[in-house]
């Protein structure tokens, strides 16, 4: 006698567990370099963020950190009744600046290795054994002298020693860079943490440059986060758009340039948020934005804007009779059935599901990749996209009828059987001159 399958309602924790997977198989190995500016140190959340950070170093993340210390130099200043004096919108480091920069920067640094250090029983950073190092990674130069004006000791990026930064990350401790940078006369510069940033996440060819940011997310025009974007899209956005501070401003463009020296994606977030890293880094859709040079590809539920592309890619299945006809009316009537892969706006895959709910079973109909995007694994996408949802609803079986991709559906576990296993509705239809095979699959 077959044994009776108790169906165990899912546990939330270790379905969110398994959600994350595929994210931390994807990141693992991954050089990130993360920027964070020197308010971020000064928040009393600052041990959160730390520890994020030390679990994504844990997970095999090769981890890189650059951090400002605004803050920390203007406080120094203060004490001495000084202040950094702003030229052109560039600041002008004096003796006295820089004192204060090197005394800001130590200090930073100090707070940040420290609690890197931190392993004590029942804290979340227990039998972490973090190691950190630092060092004269970045050569400087000043900026100099313009319309009259000596900058003093405020400099720019000249060189990053990456072999130096891949050997820290290689060793499996994390890199930790100031906005300091060094010149082979021996002088110390005060750099832009975030120029530094971008320089090291070039240099590296990192997998991601994710910075940490003070001020509000970047939002379309009905008020929600941007999550996606390529350059050409932001440049458009930084054209049109007044009233952005220029803080955000330089981000936005650093992130571009970036971007087209070979930083796979650099992610904008909001330093604020509670989590942001592991919400940006383990959920679908993330949390800030995100630029990628790279086509922007995603699964999801079909919207009725996606009619007109989802009929693109069906008419000429349907004309050479691999796929039954559906009306324009008839698609917009059954949209929400659809899920599709958008490639940059465009709709390059779809599936469709019809569910049976008296015999627990739904059909998969509509599964269709454009030939341009074949054997890509977009399929595979699909059909697993499908299962997922169909257990989701509680569906027992998945059923096909298919003319030309008999052997796809049988090489991922559909097995044939005869019409009068199809659900009575569905048998009613069934078009006995197309001579459609029918394939199942039970679901675990
Ligand atoms: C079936 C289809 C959706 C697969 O899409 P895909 O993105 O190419 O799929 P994947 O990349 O996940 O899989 C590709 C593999 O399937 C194989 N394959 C593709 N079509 C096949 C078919 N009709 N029969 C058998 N194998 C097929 C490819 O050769 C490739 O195998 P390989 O990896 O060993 O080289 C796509 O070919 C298609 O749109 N076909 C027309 C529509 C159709 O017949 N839909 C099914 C009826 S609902």
């Amino acid at each position: 006698m077959a044994k009776k399958t108790v169906k165990i309602p899912p546990d939330p924790f270790v379905e969110w567990f398994r959600s994350s997977s595929p994210y931390i198989h994807a990141h693992r190995g991954g050089i990130f370099v993360i920027y964070f500016g020197g308010e971020a140190v000064a928040d009393g959340n600052f041990p959160s963020l730390i520890h994020d950070i030390a679990l994504l170093q844990g997970m095999g993340i090769r981890v890189v950190l650059v951090h400002g210390a605004r803050p920390q130099i203007v406080e120094r200043l203060a004490l001495r009744k000084a202040e950094m004096r702003y030229i052109n919108g560039l600041r002008v480091t004096d003796d006295a600046a820089l004192a204060c920069v090197k005394e800001a920067a130590g200090a930073v640094r100090v707070e940040i290795e420290a609690l890197l250090s931190l392993g004590l029983a029942n804290s979340p950073m227990a039998g972490a054994k973090i190691r950190v190092v630092s060092g004269n990674f970045v050569t400087a130069q000043p900026i100099g002298i313009h319309d009259g004006v000596d900058y003093c000791h405020t400099g720019e990026v000249r060189r990053i020693d990456s072999d130096a930064i891949h050997h820290v990350i290689a060793s499996g401790a994390i890199a930790l860079i100031p906005p300091l940078g060094y010149s082979p006369t021996g002088e110390v510069f005060n750099l832009s943490a975030a120029d530094v940033a971008r320089s090291v996440a070039v240099s590296l060819g990192a997998d991601k440059l994710i910075s940490l940011l003070e001020g509000p997310a970047l939002k379309d025009s009905r008020g929600r986060t941007i999550t996606n974007l390529i350059p050409r899209e932001l440049e458009s956005i930084l054209k049109r758009r007044r009233g952005m501070s220029e803080e955000l401003r330089q981000h936005l463009k650093g992130a571009i340039h970036a971007c087209r020296r070979g930083v796979k994606r650099i992610h904008l977030l909001r330093r604020q948020m509670d989590g942001v890293l592991l919400r940006e880094l383990f959920t679908r859709d993330g949390v800030g934005t995100m630029l990628t040079a790279e086509h922007y590809e995603e699964i999801r539920t079909a919207r009725i804007e996606d009619v007109a592309g989802i009929l693109a890619l069906l008419e000429p299945l349907e004309e050479s009779g691999i796929l039954v006809r559906r009306s324009r009316e008839l698609l917009e009537t059954e949209i929400e059935r659809f899920v599709v892969v958008e490639l940059d706006g465009m709709i390059i895959g779809c599936a469709a599901l019809y569910c049976y709910e008296k015999e627990n079973t739904a059909e998969l109909a509509c599964v269709a990749v454009h030939p341009d995007y074949r054997t890509g694994g977009r399929g595979d996408l699909l059909l697993d996209h499908m299962e997922q949802q169909a257990n989701r609803l509680g569906i027992r079986r998945l059923f096909v009828l298919t003319t030309r991709a008999a052997h796809w559906f049988r090489e991922r576990g559909f097995s044939g059987l005869p019409v009068k296993a199809l659900p009575v509705a569905k048998r009613r239809l069934y078009n006995y001159q197309r001579n459609s095979k029918v394939f199942i699959k039970d679901l675990a």
